[in-house]
């Protein structure tokens, strides 16, 4: 039968609440504005303010609800205020979303002590305690949705940035894990794998002429990722239409992986 709803009842994110980390700029912003197209609330989660605030008024002249909190999730303390500041402004989250990252980039050789711990609670202790603090809720309310964001260096070594790679196949391994204990409860969990993207993260990379053509001449699509290549998966994962899907890496990466 051909419906109006058809879509609607399978994507449709009306009366669902999100947090997005790293929702400020790149994929997370992206996905914010994707999920807020399809109806949720979004709540975006980093550390400059004006940055959040440009995205918040980006996302409000679009129709969207929206609001952002300013937090360090490089630190416990930081990570456990942010979540609870983000709680309090529409609700317990359905929808926790993990972009937030830092890629440090120091080969193995120098890598300190510092830049290991930085990137490993960024990128893989935040998302844990994120995901401790919410997923409890979520199945207990019968729904919810995590979503991480890890990286091709989880599945390779890539231009000699050691700790990065290691803390994005923890963060897949994370998402696993917190499958096996909420899916039950109808808590999917699951991780969206970008290539190259050009967005500031990268932009020792993005900036160079020759390194960007190089990349997207490793993709089957030819080109290298944008931010909005992330809508439509993080839709569908945010979404009731992927309640069978969990505990899964999905590459969105015009063929970067498999080339
Ligand atoms: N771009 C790529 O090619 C690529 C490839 C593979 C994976 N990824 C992953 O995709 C995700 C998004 O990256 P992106 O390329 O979109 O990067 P981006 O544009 O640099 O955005 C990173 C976001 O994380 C926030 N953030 C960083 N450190 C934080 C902290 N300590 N506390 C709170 N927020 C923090 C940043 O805001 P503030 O600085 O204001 O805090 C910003 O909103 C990351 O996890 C990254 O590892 C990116």
């Amino acid at each position: 039968m051909i419906t109006q709803s058809y879509l609607a009842d399978l994507f449709s994110l009306q009366g669902r609440t999100a947090l997005v980390t790293g929702g400020s700029s790149g994929i997370g912003r992206a996905i914010a504005e994707a999920l807020a197209r399809a109806g949720a609330r979004v709540v975006v989660v980093a550390r400059r303010e004006a940055e959040l605030a440009a995205t918040v008024e980006a996302l409000r002249s679009q129709g969207a609800t929206a609001a952002w909190v300013s937090g360090d999730l490089g630190t416990r303390d930081g990570t456990r205020a942010a979540a609870e500041e983000a709680a309090a402004v529409f609700g317990e989250p359905d929808i926790l979303v993990n972009s937030a990252g830092v890629n440090l980039r120091p080969p193995l050789d120098d890598l300190t002590d510092e830049v290991w711990d930085r990137t490993l609670a960024v990128n893989l202790e935040a998302p844990h305690l994120l995901g401790r603090r919410f997923g409890p809720g979520m199945a207990e309310r019968g729904f919810g949705r995590i979503i991480h964001i890890s990286s091709q260096q989880a599945h390779r070594a890539f231009v000699r940035s050691g700790a990065y790679g290691v803390s994005k196949g923890g963060l897949e391994s994370l998402a696993r894990s917190q499958a096996e204990a909420w899916s039950p409860y109808g808590v999917t969990c699951n991780t969206l794998v970008p290539g190259f993207v050009m967005t500031p993260l990268n932009e020792r990379l993005s900036s160079d002429p020759a390194v960007v053509a190089a990349l997207a001449e490793r993709t089957m699509v030819g080109r290298n990722g944008l931010p909005e290549d992330f809508a439509g998966a993080a839709v569908f994962l945010a979404s009731g239409a992927s309640a069978y899907v969990t505990g899964q890496s999905i590459f969105v990466d015009g063929g970067f992986s498999v080339h």
